[in-house]
């Protein structure tokens, strides 16, 4: 093992968790498309280096997806839509351009 600091200034954890038919579940309220849209605006503003934009399996608040957890900044957002997309890029990803 070997302790390193964190390579990044930001990393967003979206859940994408599919559950099985029936059950309430991020990916069924579009948690991959929140999450390709942000690694797509990560991109386009060459921003790889500072932000990392993650896949994350259950949070175990599958009521209340999508969901997605925010480092360092200890920010939990909840019942996110693809309409919350262009608040998040706002709030959290343009402020590192
Ligand atoms: S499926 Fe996202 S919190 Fe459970």
């Amino acid at each position: 093992m070997q302790p390193d600091t964190i390579p990044y200034k930001r990393i967003i954890f979206v859940c994408c968790n599919q559950r099985d038919e029936g059950k309430e579940c991020c990916n069924n309220k579009g948690g991959s498309e929140i999450r390709d849209k942000l690694k797509r605006a990560v991109a386009e503003y060459g921003i790889k280096q500072k932000i990392r934009v993650c896949k994350s399996g259950c949070m175990g608040q599958c009521g209340t997806g999508v969901n997605i957890m925010i480092f360092p900044d200890n920010i939990w957002l909840k019942n996110l839509t693809t309409n919350d997309i262009p608040k998040i890029i706002n709030d959290y990803i343009d402020p590192l351009k």
